[in-house]
């Protein structure tokens, strides 16, 4: 009696189309996977480098298990910071040319624990309409004035910066958008930022590893600086957490104050190991390249069959619209053999369903021309 409420909203949910159910794949992120028995093309992982599998990448992780466990046993600041962390944020802070990092559990539970801890009531947040819900959250939780420009427009930004008279302010951004594959235009974020002193903090959880000279993510690709720099650990980086990135007071301010850093179970050790053998490889391997690369013939691929890309990354959403189409299309993408998630609101905006397409540096030569194939064949049947 007390939980109908819950059948009522759960039909509500169905009828509009935005029912989500678990995909379940049964074999690892390689570019073809095994998912109902069945074997298809994986054009929709974050593993964007294909290090989940690397051989040095698992060698890291066994090694973590058989020498630590399989759990830390408690927070950082309790009895899960084993030596193995100290090493990773030492990794990131010099992969990242920071002063020092700190790694959270999750990156969501990064971007909450940073803004909640550094914003307050008072003070001002400007936050891209686009961003991640995770900054959505933590700019809730931070109980600060939070003012949403519009996507990637720098104009608006210093619309609401001339006429604010807050004392502390921040402007956060994705570095790449996750649903669209755009970059934030920084340069002209940070210029604002030193104009009107506005901190700077930029989520880079899909530029890390992939994006910039040295694949550390936006700023490097941009040759520039910010104030907190935010990413996470799970996607190019084959792993699990989130980190900021940023000066020593930053950082030793974020260990005191963030809530879901201090109040929640450290990463397991073979998170951790492999999130490092990952940065390892990164500088070392440079598997962006070849990523890179795919990236270029699969968008020609899609602009010879007459689509439209706005996307300037490894990121690439094929546009359908409403949430029914965008679920059948994503169903027969399946059936012709890529898979690839459909996403609906709320995670994008109502009318703007799209299939997530993603690349990967692991991915063949014929695994692209294939999804190529698949994909023109529900361009002519959805009329995208
Ligand atoms: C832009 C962005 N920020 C943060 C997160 C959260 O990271 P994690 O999955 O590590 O919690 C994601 C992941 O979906 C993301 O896309």
């Amino acid at each position: 009696m007390k939980l109908d409420w819950l059948k009522e909203e759960l039909t509500g949910i169905k009828n509009k189309g935005l029912y989500r159910r678990f995909s379940i794949i049964e074999s690892a992120q390689t570019p073809r996977i095994i998912r109902g028995g069945k074997e298809l093309i994986l054009l929709s992982s974050n593993n964007y480098l294909g290090l989940t599998t690397h051989p040095e990448v698992k060698k890291a992780a066994i090694k973590a298990v058989e020498d630590y466990g399989s759990g830390a046993g408690g927070s950082r600041l309790t009895t899960g910071n084993i030596g193995l962390y100290e090493s990773l944020e030492e990794r990131i802070a010099r992969f990242k040319d920071t002063e020092d990092a700190l790694v959270f559990s999750t990156g969501y539970m990064a971007n909450i624990g940073i803004i909640s801890a550094i914003m307050n009531i008072g003070d001002l947040i400007l936050s891209d309409e686009l961003n991640h819900a995770s900054i959505i959250d933590g700019c809730r939780l931070s109980r600060a004035d939070v003012k949403i420009y519009t996507h990637g427009d720098a104009s608006c930004i210093e619309k609401i910066l001339r006429t604010s008279k807050h004392r502390k302010k921040l402007i956060v951004t994705d570095g790449v958008f996750s649903m669209d594959g755009d970059i934030a235009p920084l340069p002209e974020i940070v210029e604002l930022g030193e104009k009107y002193d506005a901190m700077v903090m930029v989520d880079d959880a899909h530029a890390t590893g992939v994006l910039g000279k040295h694949c550390r993510g936006t700023c490097d690709y941009f040759n520039i600086e910010v104030d907190i720099n935010m990413g996470t650990l799970s996607k190019a980086l084959a792993s699990m957490g989130g980190y900021a990135a940023g000066n020593e007071e930053l950082i030793d301010f974020l260990s005191n104050r963030a809530r879901s850093f201090i109040y929640s179970t450290a990463l397991p050790p073979p998170a951790i190991a492999a999130a490092k053998a990952a940065i390892d490889i990164v500088e070392k391997e440079n598997p962006a390249k070849k990523l890179w690369q795919n990236v270029a013939v699969y968008k020609k691929g899609l602009t010879d069959m007459g689509m439209v890309i706005n996307s300037q990354t490894q990121i690439i959403p094929i546009m359908t619209g409403e949430a029914r189409t965008t679920m059948e299309a994503a169903a027969e993408l399946e059936r012709l053999g890529v898979f690839a998630q459909g996403i609906r609101p709320p995670t994008v905006p109502e009318g703007k369903g799209r299939i997530r397409t993603s690349l990967m540096a692991t991915h063949s030569g014929q695994d692209i021309m294939d999804a190529l194939d698949a994909i023109m064949v529900i361009k002519e049947k959805f009329n995208l």
